[in-house]
């Protein structure tokens, strides 16, 4: 018997069965639209089709029929891509005034070990989609070829294509296009110093280094199948419209956010007026019997590029639009830890949080926030000042940590805690843990915690938030 006990009320999931990483996320009339890998027979992977949702706002989500769907007559599964919209219907999808929304995907053959490149057309605004009659529009013969991502160049005026290539050492592939069905190879992107293992989804964007309009640098974002664990990597440099070439090595790339998140991708179609870099990535999950449902989306975030103390470093923030979830606040200010009286602890009740804490770290050996679990378990939102390590833990041993060093001895968090699942913003968003508790307990309680020394609670706000769930979920 599954039950809904443990349905985050404010990440996206489907409403049964698995769900993997975001597609075609995209922009239009209003809506943001997230594409998603999905197998609606089973809650473990299988099957893919793109499932599909919308919204207005980043945080309240609409559920959609199936967007995609597997091919049984050919073999063929929806793997994962990208979706644009085709302003000047360069495809001839659309009609005049009315723009095609376009899907470019990975079609994945079976039983054959091939993947090539397909686009489908939307004029109904994503509702449906019609499949081009002559795909795949790339094919070049290999087993691992695809997660394309597709965005508009303005300087050279064409549609750019990022792809993934190969089995052992991964690589990343560019092409061009002005009409989707013709593309033209461009460049290749390696990072020969990096042990050999398969990339997954990349993305290209560019990022204003310290928000300074004149100062803009490309960001080349992979995911890799390390054995070592999933992780995610931005490269920084630059990209000419034909060539990536970083400026950072792999080991500088090495992803920001060190949790249970992957394929992570950003939106097209964000208006100029607004300008911000929207990413969603997919939040990991294994099967379990307690829920009819596989798998979560995180928390919309801003990416921004920050000068840091060794270079240039991705930064990621929750979308500000969060706040409308906002309910009762609570606030404290300048608390000795741990020498409270039980009335001027900060203790606070619920399964739908959101925490800003600043910490000064004083002589103790770990400071933070510990979760009351209705299981009976805990888990901790701490800092060690013994390893310099960001972590969340729990009483069965889980364990996911992040180098961390503070400034000035502060310890910033930004934390969301939505039933078993956490996500932690430190300092401006330069470090991120996203992780679920298991096995799938909920949060009762959260209490601040010192252990080996005193520190002081500069500020804590805390909002119980309110659910974003659909009125029929
Ligand atoms: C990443 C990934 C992609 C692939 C999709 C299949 O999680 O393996 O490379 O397109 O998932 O579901």
């Amino acid at each position: 018997m599954t039950t809904d006990r443990y349905r985050p009320q404010f990440h996206f999931t489907p409403l049964r069965n698995w769900m993997n990483d975001p597609n075609g996320l995209v922009y239009f009339d209003d809506e943001y639209h997230l594409f998603y890998q999905y197998n609606p027979y089973d809650t473990v992977w299988g099957h893919m089709h793109w499932g599909h949702a919308v919204s207005p706002d980043l945080v309240h989500w609409h559920h959609l029929p199936i967007a995609l769907h597997e091919e049984m007559d050919t073999g063929i599964t929806m793997f994962s891509g990208s979706a644009v919209v085709d302003w000047q219907n360069m495809s001839g999808f659309g009609n005049p005034g009315h723009p095609p929304i376009i899907a470019i995907y990975t079609g994945d053959h079976r039983p054959a070990p091939l993947e090539d490149i397909h686009i489908a057309y939307s004029t109904d605004h994503g509702k449906s989609f019609i499949k081009y009659a002559d795909n795949p529009v790339i094919d070049v013969g290999n087993p691992k070829f695809g997660d394309p991502k597709v965005f508009w160049h303005k300087r050279t005026a064409k549609w750019i294509m990022v792809n993934i290539l190969g089995h052992e050492q991964g690589c990343v592939v560019l092409y061009s296009s002005t009409d989707f069905r013709n593309w033209t190879y461009l460049s290749r992107f390696e990072a020969p110093d990096v042990a050999p293992a398969i990339w997954e989804c990349p993305d290209l964007f560019p990022l204003a280094v310290d928000s300074d309009p004149g100062d803009v640098r490309w960001v080349l974002k992979i995911n890799n199948t390390d054995p070592a664990g999933q992780q995610t990597w931005y490269f920084v440099g630059d990209f000419d419209g034909t060539t990536f070439a970083s400026e950072s090595t792999a080991e500088e790339a090495v992803g920001r956010d060190y949790g249970e998140i992957y394929a992570e991708m950003t939106y097209n179609g964000i208006p100029a007026a607004d300008g911000r870099r929207i990413l969603i990535g997919w939040v990991r999950q294994k099967p379990s019997e307690d829920r009819a449902w596989t798998g979560a989306q995180s928390i919309p975030r801003v990416l921004t590029l920050r000068t840091g103390d060794r270079g240039l470093v991705v930064c990621q923030t929750p979308v500000g639009e969060m706040e409308r979830l906002r309910q009762e606040h609570h606030h404290w200010e300048s608390v000795t830890l741990p020498e409270m009286s039980p009335e001027s602890a900060p203790r606070l009740i619920g399964g739908e949080m959101e925490i800003k804490a600043e910490f000064e770290a004083g002589d103790a050996r770990d400071i933070g926030l510990r979760l009351q679990m209705s299981a009976g378990g805990w888990a901790r939102i701490g800092y060690s000042a013994t390893d310099g390590r960001l972590f969340v833990d729990q009483e069965n041993g889980k364990r996911v940590d992040a180098p961390y060093s503070l400034t000035g001895r502060v310890l910033k968090v930004h934390v969301f805690i939505d039933h078993n699942l956490i996500e932690v913003f430190a300092g401006d968003g330069e470090t991120v843990i996203t992780t679920s508790l298991a096995p799938d307990p909920l949060c009762e309680t959260v209490e601040v915690y010192t252990e080996g020394g005193t520190a002081q609670l500069i500020a804590l706000d805390a909002w119980r938030l309110a659910s974003a769930l659909e009125s029929t979920q």
